[in-house]
């Protein structure tokens, strides 16, 4: 008996507040004494600890009078004693040796910007009156104004949590100096700006939690070197470009880049991933082998992106998954009825891809998962599917349409059609990059922050080039007489033509890249051929490339009408080049020619 009532002395010990109930329960009991020494023990223990150092709490409510007295810390005055109150979800106060070691205070969600005359100056000196804080959350108190860069006075801080304020400016450098920081959370305010380079001095930074800002701008590679980071939100930001390499992240469990612009290639990553969010950015480039081998994923989502090329179906069977979105993109491939699934897959969502086959049974005939699949060309008819020929693209590899294709002419008139205009087209843009990469010239092209050329009209351009749209509402008719004159198209007029460069728009793709249908604004239709170019071929070689093409139109080829670029955002190398051709959805050739279109 004596020995149980040691290990529920070891109980006790562990759960302060339930052991005055449990002593004097005891106490009714039998064996009285050893419980009644118990209960001396731990009112001794109690009474022991800390009393707050009077400069402390005073600072402490300064806070409270300068937060305009909040709700939830109501019950401070003067007289309680801090680091003995009981915590809960709203206010905590954890001292350590007469000193304040946390401090976490959440507001009521929503909770608006503090009164005009607060000042976040004088608020921040003096929270940076207790130097001994190693975790501080001030989280939906209305703050709002910069971050004065004295908050890293707090030389211990290891957990910084000042989410869902109204903060602004750019994250403060004096961060930097924060050697010990593991947790930097800022989610939920206005700040902009980039992620700065110096994040990479915060070496045992473990989380980094950035979502809803407004930043912008690319990552900067020195992310790469956290190798203790295990989280990594910037979701619902403004940013750019390529991921810098994370691969070497060992520990990195969950990235959130949800609703930016990242791409258009897959981020180099870690196989350790837990949950992986990649969804509406401008992802395009197909998903490496190694997705496959994720063997801790449960959340996948690239949903809204462009992602091209086949969905590996074995990432239905991954291990650990549980959620798995891939809706709005150009996956293809084909779905086999005997495909296996995770036993844990909860969600499946495929809807709107261009997958072809039968849905996996595991996945139908299982209560517990629920699948979307709609907007493919699934036999599975359940839910609304295109024919199977919108998705057929691995038969357009070449770059021919389908539908055209059963049209076709007969053999004794080579084909003039608006195949033939695109296989022209093709063959023009084969001649032009032969040409250009003959062409090695220095040159190289002025360096923009700016996607495109067509954005910034000033960049030195024969005004030829940029000559005005409306040329292109002519196409048609002046397609017998004489040629539009050529031009740059923006990123955005080509992704409205396109309707995003929706599959509806595919046409085709080829080794190069992909060819797409589209209308433009002034309802011509147009054929837009987008090529990736390798970084290597970087910056130089633009004009020529332009003028190029804009001299090898031929009233015998489907003329091009343009073009446009896309940048690497971090180096401004272009990283696709569009051309624009003359799109005829009935006509041939011939009928452009001899003038009866
Ligand atoms: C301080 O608050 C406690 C309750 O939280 C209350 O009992 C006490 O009277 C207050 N003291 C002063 C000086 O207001
Ligand atoms: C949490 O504790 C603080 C003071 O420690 C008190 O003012 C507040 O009312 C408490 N909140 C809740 C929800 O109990
Ligand atoms: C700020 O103004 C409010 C009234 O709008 C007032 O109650 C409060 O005391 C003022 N705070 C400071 C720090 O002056
Ligand atoms: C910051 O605190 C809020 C409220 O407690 C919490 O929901 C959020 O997860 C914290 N953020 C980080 C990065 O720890
Ligand atoms: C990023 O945001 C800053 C501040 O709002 C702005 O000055 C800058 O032009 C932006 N940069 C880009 C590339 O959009
Ligand atoms: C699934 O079915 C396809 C054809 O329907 C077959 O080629 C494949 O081998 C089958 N796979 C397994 C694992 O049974």
């Amino acid at each position: 008996m004596l020995i149980f009532y040691s290990l529920r002395a070891l109980q006790y010990l562990l759960c302060f507040t339930r052991v005055l109930i449990l002593c004097t329960q005891q106490m009714a009991k039998a064996f009285r004494y050893s419980a009644i020494l118990l209960c001396v023990v731990l009112v001794l223990l109690i009474s022991g600890s800390e009393q707050l150092q009077s400069s402390q709490g005073e600072t402490l409510l300064r806070i409270q009078r300068l937060l305009n007295y909040p709700s939830s810390l109501s019950s401070w005055n003067s007289s309680i004693d801090f680091c003995n109150s009981e915590p809960n979800a709203s206010v905590t106060v954890a001292c350590y040796e007469k000193s304040i070691t946390q401090l976490h205070i959440v507001g009521n969600k929503g909770t608006p910007l503090l009164p005009g005359n607060f000042s976040i100056d004088s608020f921040v000196t003096t929270v940076v009156g207790l130097p001994t804080l190693k975790v501080l959350t001030l989280v939906s108190l209305g703050l709002w104004g910069p971050l004065p860069g004295k908050i890293a006075r707090l030389s211990s801080l290891e957990i910084l949590n000042m989410s869902s304020n109204f903060l602004y400016d750019a994250i403060p450098q004096e961060l930097s100096s924060l050697s010990g920081l593991q947790s930097l959370g800022l989610d939920d305010n206005m700040f902009a700006g980039k992620v700065p380079n110096w994040i990479g001095s915060l070496q045992v930074l473990s989380v980094l939690s950035l979502r809803k800002n407004m930043l912008n701008g690319s990552l900067p590679d020195s992310l790469s070197t956290l190798e203790n980071l295990r989280v990594l939100a910037l979701a619902h930001n403004y940013f750019k470009g390529e991921v810098p390499d994370l691969s070497s992240l060992t520990n990195l469990q969950v990235l959130d880049l949800e609703d930016n612009a990242f791409g258009p290639q897959f981020p180099q990553l870690g196989n350790k991933l837990v949950s992986l969010v990649l969804s509406r950015n401008k992802f395009r480039d197909g998903l490496p082998a190694e997705v496959t081998s994720y063997y801790q994923l449960q959340r996948l989502d690239l949903s809204n992106n462009t992602f091209v090329g086949p969905f590996p179906q074995s990432l239905l069977s991954l291990p650990s998954v549980t959620y798995l979105n891939i809706a709005d993109n150009k996956f293809t491939g084909m779905l086999f009825e005997n495909q296996s699934c995770s036993a844990d897959l909860e969600f499946v969502d495929l809807s709107s891809n261009l997958m072809t086959g039968h849905m996996p049974n595991c996945l139908l005939q299982d209560s517990k998962k629920k699948a979307l699949y709609a907007g493919n060309c699934l036999a599975t008819g359940d839910q609304d599917q295109h024919p199977i020929s919108i998705c057929r693209n691995e038969a357009l590899a070449v770059g021919i349409l389908p539908q055209q294709k059963k049209r076709k002419p007969s053999k004794a008139i080579i084909a003039i059609s608006v195949i033939g205009g695109i296989v022209g087209g093709i063959a023009l843009v084969g001649l032009i990059f032969l040409a250009v990469r003959k062409v090695k010239s220095g040159k190289t092209i002025q360096k923009s922050t700016i996607r495109l050329i067509a954005e910034n009209a000033s960049t030195g351009y024969p005004t030829k080039l940029l000559s005005d749209a409306r040329y292109i509402s002519q196409t048609m008719k002046l397609g017998a007489l004489g040629l539009p004159a050529y031009r740059t198209f923006s990123l955005e007029e080509l992704e409205e033509a396109t309707n995003n460069f929706d599959t509806s728009a595919f046409m085709g793709e080829g080794s190069q890249g992909q060819i797409y249908r589209g209308r433009l604004k002034d309802g011509s239709f147009v054929v837009i051929r987008c090529l990736k170019m390798k970084r290597s071929h970087g910056t130089h070689n633009f004009m020529h490339h332009i003028e190029l093409i804009s001299k090898l139109r031929h009233r015998h080829l489907v003329s091009a009408l343009g073009h446009g670029f896309e940048y690497y955002l971090d180096d401004s190398s272009v990283s696709r080049i569009f051309l624009v051709f003359e799109y005829v959805p009935n006509g041939t050739l011939r009928s452009w020619i001899s003038g009866n279109p």
